[in-house]
């Protein structure tokens, strides 16, 4: 697995990323085997958030590790908030109560990283630069950045908040294009071609934020995963091609796919399953060449103009 440099802080860490929304219906040994087959493999990135299981995955990755300092020191923890019952909140006083659960679940007194989740329409800009900064200086939160988030909400943001924002994560895979088709089919009349996310791709490498793509497995939302899949026959007859010629699984291309992006971008796998787990950290060692990249972009259905 390739450690790298994430811009604009000092953070080292695997190019894959664990992400730890479905672990809360594992059992503990379960979540232990998972966890460490996954440092096994060099991945070293793990990505919570305080609403999944209800703050039952935090809580039960900390729980089932017995999280001493010398494993947490082999990790670097990144955890979200922002998301409420019915409503988002960015507020300064949610933000810093929503960090004290998060430390708290985690058994840990640093956060390595703290994702604002979801936009909030509410959003005083104002409040989340003086959060950011209370939670920096108290030694609670390391990094910052966000999700979901298009150009100009991270503008408005960098008007008041001081710290760099290093991260945002957004969905896609290789049937969740819509950050590259826009790109592809611009100024033509077809659907390909409406700029969703204003331009949040070509935004995040101007400015060296890593993109986190989330659920590179799931077509749809939450509608299931595409290998395998009897709707998408023509993409999984080339991904099975293509991972023959490699000696890999499904698996590995479909994050060999993404990594091939030159925005380093660094996916989020929320497999819970060990063998997947070794399957995709393979997906490190291979570079697809651009014929296969665009091949597989080809098969899930897009056209070239
Ligand atoms: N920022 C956001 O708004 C946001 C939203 C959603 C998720 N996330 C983050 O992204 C992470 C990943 O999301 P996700 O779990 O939806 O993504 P995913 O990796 O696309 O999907 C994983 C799910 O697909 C199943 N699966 C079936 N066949 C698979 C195969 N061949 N390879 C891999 N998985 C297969 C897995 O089952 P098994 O467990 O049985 O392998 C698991 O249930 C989450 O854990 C979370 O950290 C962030």
């Amino acid at each position: 697995m390739k450690n790298v440099p994430i811009a604009n802080c000092d953070l080292q860490a695997s190019e894959i990323s664990l992400g730890c929304m479905r672990i809360w219906e594992l059992t503990n040994p379960e979540i232990s085997t998972l966890i460490n087959t996954a440092l096994d493999g060099g991945i070293n990135f793990f990505d919570h958030a305080d609403i999944y299981g209800g703050g039952q995955s935090e809580a039960k990755f900390a729980e089932a590790l017995d999280l001493t300092p010398q494993l947490r020191d082999k990790m670097i923890l990144q955890s979200k908030c922002g998301i409420r019952k019915g409503a988002f909140d960015f507020s300064k006083e949610h933000i810093l109560n929503a960090v004290d659960g998060i430390l708290t679940r985690l058994r840990t007194d640093t956060l390595d990283v703290l994702l604002l989740h979801r936009p909030d329409a509410l959003v005083e800009p104002e409040e989340v630069a003086e959060a950011f900064t209370i939670l920096q200086d108290s030694g609670k939160v390391k990094y910052f950045g966000v999700s979901n988030q298009n150009p100009m909400q991270i503008e408005l943001l960098k008007k008041f908040v001081k710290q760099p924002i290093i991260f945002n994560q957004l969905q896609f895979s290789i049937t969740n294009t819509g950050m590259i088709d826009a790109g592809i089919n611009v100024n033509m009349e077809i659907d390909p071609s409406i700029d969703r996310d204003g331009s949040i791709l070509d935004y995040c490498r101007l400015n060296d934020i890593t993109i986190q793509p989330w659920s590179p497995f799931q077509y749809g939302f939450f509608e299931g995963v595409f290998l395998d899949n009897d709707k998408f026959p023509e993409l999984n007859q080339k991904i099975d091609e293509i991972a023959a010629a490699h000696g890999v699984t499904n698996t590995a291309i479909a994050i060999a796919w993404i990594l091939r992006h030159p925005a380093h971008m660094q996916p989020i796998v929320g497999t819970t399953n060990p063998t997947r787990v070794k399957d995709i950290c393979k997906a490190s060692d291979i570079t697809l060449s651009r014929q296969d990249w665009y091949e597989i972009y080809r098969a899930a259905g897009n056209k070239l103009p």
